[in-house]
C-alpha cells in the first residue's frame, strides 16, 4: 500500500497536499470544506494588521495557460480574522492549519506572529513574495537582508514552526540561505510571477492594478527550478508550489526536492475535488513505478 504521509518541521500531514494561501482560505466554512475535499493541510489567506480592501477591479483574468490576479492582499485584518480562526478550530480539530501573514516591516510581522500563536495555528507562513502589493511581500522577500531580519525577529518572538514563502527570484538560493540562517523551519517556493495582460482593443492593461501575479500550469517550470535550487542549497524542508495541477506535476516537484506541495489555481482548473484527484493520480503513478513511500523519492533528481 502506497503511503503519501509526510511531515514538515514537525507538522504531520496525511498527504502532502496543502491548500495555498489566498485560495478559498478566508472563512471557517471554506477552510473546513478544503479539508473535506482531501487536503492534508491548509494555509489561510494572508492576513495583515488592519483591514485592507485590495486593488480595484478587475482583479482576476484567465489567460491561455494560467491565471493573472492582482487582488492586492484584501483581508479583514487580524482582529476580525481571529474570530474566523476560532470558529475553524471548533469545527476541525487536530488538522494542520498554517497561518499566513504579511507586513511591511519586522515589528509588524512580530505582532501578527504573536497574535497567530495565541490563536493557536500550528505553523506560520511569512508572505515574503506577493508581487503586486507595494511595500509588502516580494518587496521584502527579494532583499536577502530584510527577508532574513523578518524571519529572525519572528523566530525570536514565537515558539512554533515558521515557513518563509519566497518569490521566484533568480537568486532564490541566496534568499533561501538567508532565511535558513535566520531560523526558518521550511521554505515555500514559489508565489506568483509578476506579470501583465494588455487589451489590444482598449489599448489598456486588463487588470485594475495594471500588473498582477501569474499562477497555474504556465509557472510550473519556474517553480520546479526554484525548488530544485533551494533543495541544493538548504537543509530545511522545501514546500513546492506553482502550477501543480496533476499527480504527475506533484511528483515532479517531489523529485526536485519538495517534502510537501501547496496547491492553488488547480482548484480553478479541476474543481474543489482537485486534491482528491491529485492524490489518486500520485498513488497510481507510485504503484506503477513501485514506489512505497514519498520519502523514497524526495530530491531523487539530484542523485
Ligand atoms: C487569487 C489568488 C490569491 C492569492 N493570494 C495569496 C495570498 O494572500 N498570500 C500568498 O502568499 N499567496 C497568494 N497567492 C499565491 C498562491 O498561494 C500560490 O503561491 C500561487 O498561486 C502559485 O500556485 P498555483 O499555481 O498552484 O496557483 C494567491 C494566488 C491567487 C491565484
Amino acid at each position: 500500500m502506497v503511503s503519501l504521509k509526510t511531515s514538515v518541521a514537525g507538522i504531520e500531514l496525511e498527504n502532502p497536499l496543502i491548500l495555498a494561501s489566498g485560495i478559498l482560505g478566508q472563512t471557517a466554512s471554506t477552510i473546513s470544506n478544503m479539508f473535506k475535499a482531501g487536503f492534508g493541510g491548509v494555509v489561510t489567506k494572508s492576513i495583515g494588521k488592519d483591514p485592507r480592501s485590495g486593488h480595484p477591479n478587475p482583479t482576476m483574468l484567465e489567460l491561455d495557460t494560467g491565471l493573472l490576479n492582482a487582488m492586492g492582499l484584501p483581508n479583514q485584518g487580524i482582529d476580525s480574522f481571529e474570530n474566523e480562526l476560532k470558529e475553524l478550530f471548533s469545527i476541525v480539530s487536530g488538522k494542520p492549519i498554517i497561518g499566513s501573514i504579511f507586513a511591511s516591516n519586522s515589528s509588524e510581522f512580530v505582532d501578527l506572529a504573536e497574535r497567530m500563536e495565541d490563536i493557536g495555528v500550528h505553523a506560520l507562513e511569512l508572505n515574503l513574495s506577493c508581487p503586486h502589493a507595494k511595500g509588502y511581500g516580494a518587496a521584502i522577500g527579494h532583499d536577502t537582508e530584510t527577508a532574513g531580519t523578518s524571519v529572525l525577529e519572528v523566530k525570536n518572538a514565537v515558539d512554533m514552526p515558521v515557513f518563509a514563502k519566497l518569490p521566484p527570484a533568480d537568486n532564490i538560493s541566496e534568499i533561501a540561505q538567508a532565511v535558513e540562517g535566520a531560523g526558518a523551519d521550511a521554505i515555500v517556493a514559489i508565489n506568483t510571477l509578476k506579470a501583465m495582460a494588455i487589451n489590444l482593443e482598449t489599448r489598456k492593461p486588463f487588470l485594475g492594478n495594471k500588473v498582477g501575479g501569474y499562477s497555474g500550469p504556465a509557472i510550473k517550470p519556474v517553480g520546479l527550478r526554484c525548488v530544485y535550487e533551494s533543495y541544493q542549497t538548504v537543509d530545511i524542508p522545501v514546500i513546492g508550489c506553482g502550477g501543480i495541477t496533476t499527480g504527475r506535476d506533484a511528483l515532479e516537484y517531489v523529485l526536485a526536492g519538495a517534502t510537501a506541495l501547496e496547491i492553488g489555481s488547480s482548484i480553478y482548473y479541476r474543481g474543489k475535488d482537485a486534491p482528491r484527484k491529485i492524490v489518486e493520480e500520485m498513488k497510481s503513478i507510485m504503484e506503477q513505478q513501485e514506489i512505497d513511500k514519498l520519502s523514497d523519492i524526495i530530491g531523487a533528481v539530484h542523485d
